[in-house]
């Protein structure tokens, strides 16, 4: 059967959630799909990302990354978006990103993919459930199939949520536990698709 394509679509300022997309796509690849990882494209003023050092290492470390186009949704049997949070909500640089998928959707190019969600914030309890249930919001609108980790492995009775993988980066880079996570989230969002596909291609 031919493998399952995952898209990993994330914003990142400062680096951790880009971390954590690594693990996702390490994890993604290691359940055997093919792998497509994408940043969305900044959209911040110059002056905000210069006023944060780690902001403009990370956007140069990273500019080799791939910018997310609308091809990677149409492409992908899933997709796991990252982002921070901000106030409780998705950064609006990948809101953006989602903002102009209209015409995918009204082409009915987005609905039945399996969708699922990881963030970081900077306080364990600063909005990381919130930002992750408000993009299920738009996988809603999709006619998306929601995949969250629950508590399908021992490593979410360490990580602690259920609803995707968080990182709180006040306490350093993700560490084994977080990256544990990702990959099993990856895994876990691989193997549904790969038995929607299957059953779809029985049909
Ligand atoms: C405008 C703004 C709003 C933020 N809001 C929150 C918040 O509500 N709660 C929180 O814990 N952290 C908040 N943060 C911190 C970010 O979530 C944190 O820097 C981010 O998760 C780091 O991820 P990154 O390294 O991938 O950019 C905010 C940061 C910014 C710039």
């Amino acid at each position: 059967m031919e493998p399952v394509n995952v898209a990993i679509i994330y914003y990142s300022a400062t680096g951790n959630v880009h971390t954590l997309a690594q693990a996702v796509a390490e994890g993604a690849e290691k359940a055997g799909a093919q792998v497509r990882l994408r940043r969305v494209a900044e959209t911040a003023p110059e002056a905000a990302i210069n006023s944060n050092p780690a902001w403009v290492e990370h956007r140069a470390a990273t500019a080799d990354v791939e910018e997310a186009t609308h091809d990677d949704l149409s492409w992908a049997d899933a997709v796991l978006f990252g982002t921070p949070s901000r106030f409780g909500n998705p950064a609006s640089q990948l809101r953006a990103f989602i903002d102009t998928t209209g015409p995918l959707w009204f082409a009915g190019k987005i609905a039945g993919k399996v969708f699922s969600a990881f963030t970081a914030s900077n306080t364990a309890h600063g909005g990381q459930e919130s930002t992750i249930l408000a993009l299920s919001n738009t996988f809603y609108h999709w006619g998306g199939i929601i995949v969250p980790p629950g508590y399908t492995d021992p490593i979410q009775f360490q990580s602690g949520n259920p609803y995707g993988t968080s990182h709180v980066a006040t306490e350093g880079a993700p560490g084994e536990v977080a990256l544990q996570a990702a990959r099993h989230q990856a895994r876990r969002v691989v193997d549904t698709a790969a038995a929607l596909k299957a059953g779809r291609n029985e049909i």
